[in-house]
């Protein structure tokens, strides 16, 4: 039984092979009657939609479930809802906010479980991101994936994704919000070079795409006003991006707080390819459903 808690779920051939379904113009009906649960724990915009379109293309049925329907751990146990879950659907998806609770829920290992996004974890949102980088630029011709800002769970699935493809990658963070002794270990044990620094300068030189997101992720709004204050110097602007390689990209996972993570002229600017990841997201989404619907029904 395989799951997708985070992209190193995936070996490295693996995760060139999704890439290579994701770019793939037919969309087998590998899903035929077939359903897909996605739990939401928190908003969703590109997630909930590309998902949905996806298993539609696949021949699938899409059920998007509110967590108070379920009541997970009220009602009853994570185990036992994706038992139940696995009566009537292939795969379940769930963004959660404790990733806690997904390795639970694989762990009944009664069917493919898929991170739509955790505290910890975006594997989802770094399949479509590699996408966009194979077909903007090739992955193996990118220089350097740079990361201006928090060293949160869109980095990590980042980081880790462009590593295990040998692409070097650079995080610049105010202190205290850089990546942990363990994240630094994860990304370098799957095989890139990572530069982690606080100058966001340093980080984007020579680079051949500039990555950033918000400086506060869904459950963290408690936070909101210190880390703006902590953020200010980390703002994505064309100051910052000429810094980078003259072929460098602009990419954020969306959705994006004009101004102040990046400035409106970078985001609107010939560089930048925020929607053209948005629009991948389905494309990988299907990629990704399609590969596992193979390790159950191999080809
Ligand atoms: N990038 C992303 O995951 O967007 P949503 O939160 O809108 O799904
Ligand atoms: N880091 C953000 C990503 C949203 C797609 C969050 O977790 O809210």
């Amino acid at each position: 039984m395989r799951h997708l808690l985070e992209i190193d779920d995936l070996n490295p051939s693996e995760l060139k092979k999704v890439i290579a379904l994701s770019l793939a113009e037919a969309s087998p009906k590998v899903l035929d009657a077939k359903g897909v649960a996605l739990i939401f724990e928190k908003p969703s915009g590109r997630t909930r939609n590309s998902m949905e379109m996806a298993v539609n293309q696949l021949g699938g049925h899409p059920v998007y479930i509110q967590p108070d329907e379920l009541g997970i751990d009220v009602r009853e146990t994570a185990e036992d809802v994706v038992r139940v879950m696995a009566c009537y659907h292939a795969v379940l998806a769930a963004r959660v906010f404790d990733h806690g609770r997904l390795e639970r829920m694989a762990a009944t290992n009664v069917m493919p479980v898929v991170n739509l996004l955790s505290d910890e974890a975006h594997p989802m949102q770094a399949l479509a991101d590699l996408l966009t980088m194979e077909q903007e630029i090739g992955l193996k011709d990118i220089n350097r994936v740079a990361y201006v800002g928090d060293a949160n769970n869109v980095w990590r699935s980042l980081a880790i994704g462009c590593s295990m493809l040998g692409i070097e990658t650079s995080v610049a963070s105010p202190p205290g919000y850089g990546p942990s002794d363990r994240d630094v270990e994860r990304v370098l044990s799957a095989g890139g070079k990572l530069a982690v620094t606080k100058d966001p300068i340093e980080a984007v030189q020579g680079s051949d795409v500039v990555y950033t997101d918000v400086w506060t992720s869904m459950g963290q709004e408690s936070e909101r006003s210190a880390r703006l204050d902590a953020f200010g110097q980390y703002r994505v602007d064309a100051s910052l991006m000429s810094r980078a390689s003259n072929r460098s990209l602009f990419m954020h996972c969306l959705p994006v707080h004009r101004g102040e993570e990046v400035t409106n002229e970078v985001i609107e600017g010939p560089q930048s390819k925020v929607f053209v990841q948005a629009e991948n997201r389905m494309h990988s989404a299907r990629g990704l459903l399609v590969w596992l619907a193979q390790q159950v029904s191999p080809a």
